[in-house]
């Protein structure tokens, strides 16, 4: 099979849902899942680093790959335990792929950016698009140096590359592993299985947040538009809802009375203060039609019936 798609970090929190939503669009033979450890997938699963530049190009001439998606990073608490191996990881990965579609192996890429980018001197609400940045952990310095090379081998090599500023992410297919916004899908396990969630950021940290469902439908809906719709090599700002802690709690206890949360805020807390409490995604709007379909209310009740779901299946 020709053309087929690589997914860079399939195991991951985004890669697990990319790999089903993309095995479901193009079938199973398009697809192409790698990751460091072994996973259970629908299509053909590769054993990859992504430190590992002649492995990746092994792999891509192996399945005659032409988009690639690079998921695989370190996120931002588990970054701030091992700097220099995230920078290292979160870069190279990144250039690896960027150099293949620069000798035009492949044609296309994702490589997704974060609201880490932002930091304490952007303006919080709202954030625009293009603002004062200084990010100050390392997972948002790699991301913020990571959009600027997307931008540069787009204008200089003309690489196609999409990027979005994704904000925390909630699903119930996968977990997150090592970011600032993991309480956000911790608590409706913990409020499932015991009723009450210790979270480890204060009460009113507000911090823009979005659905599985609205990540992936983004994600897709930005690498099928059309060349010409896709005016932002960087990155695209994107936003769902805005929520803290305790809003959260509240509307979990609309479905479970019982709930309760209690708050020991820890090295993540100074994280959370530094990003945005809202993101202005009007460009992403304009140039290639984003809109988001998930409140917090209807997220939060797809959630809790999907994990009772599965809880009762068990
Ligand atoms: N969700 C990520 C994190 O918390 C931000 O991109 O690290």
């Amino acid at each position: 099979m020709k053309n087929r798609i690589l997914v860079i970090g399939a195991g991951g929190q985004i890669g697990s849902e990319l790999v089903r939503e993309l095995c479901n669009r193009h079938g199973n033979d398009a697809i192409v899942a790698a990751d460091v450890r072994q996973g259970e997938t629908k299509c053909v699963f590769e054993t990859l680093d992504v430190m590992n530049a002649e492995a990746i190009r092994q792999t891509v001439k192996k399945y005659d790959v032409k988009e690639v998606y690079l998921l695989a990073a370190l996120l931002s608490a588990t970054a701030e335990k091992f700097p220099e191996k995230a920078w290292q990881l979160n870069m190279e990965g990144l250039f690896h792929v960027l150099n293949l579609a620069k000798e035009k192996i492949i044609d296309k890429i994702f490589w997704p950016s974060s609201i880490a980018v932002f930091g304490s001197n952007t303006p919080r609400q709202n954030t625009p698009q293009y603002t004062v940045m200084e990010p100050s952990t390392v997972y948002g310095i790699s991301k913020q140096a990571g959009e600027r090379w997307c931008e540069y081998y787009y204008n200089r090599y003309g690489v196609d590359v999409r990027s979005l500023r994704y904000p925390g992410l909630i699903g119930y297919r996968s977990a997150p592993g090592g970011g600032t916004t993991d309480y956000a899908v911790h608590i409706f396990h913990e409020a499932r299985e015991r009723g009450s969630y210790e979270c480890f950021l204060k009460e009113d940290t507000i911090l823009p947040m979005m659905y599985m469902d609205d990540a992936i439908r983004a994600t897709l809906e930005l690498m099928e538009a059309g060349t010409e719709k896709i005016k932002i090599r960087s990155s695209y700002n994107l936003a769902a809802s805005s929520f803290s802690p305790a809003q959260l709690a509240a509307e979990i206890k609309k479905h479970i009375a019982e709930f309760t949360i209690t708050y020991k805020p820890d090295s993540r807390q100074a994280i959370a203060e530094s990003w945005p409490q809202s993101i202005d995604d009007s460009l992403a709007a304009q140039h290639w039609g984003w809109k988001h379909k998930f409140s917090l209310a209807a997220m939060t009740a797809d959630m809790l019936q999907h994990i009772g779901a599965a809880r009762e299946k068990v």
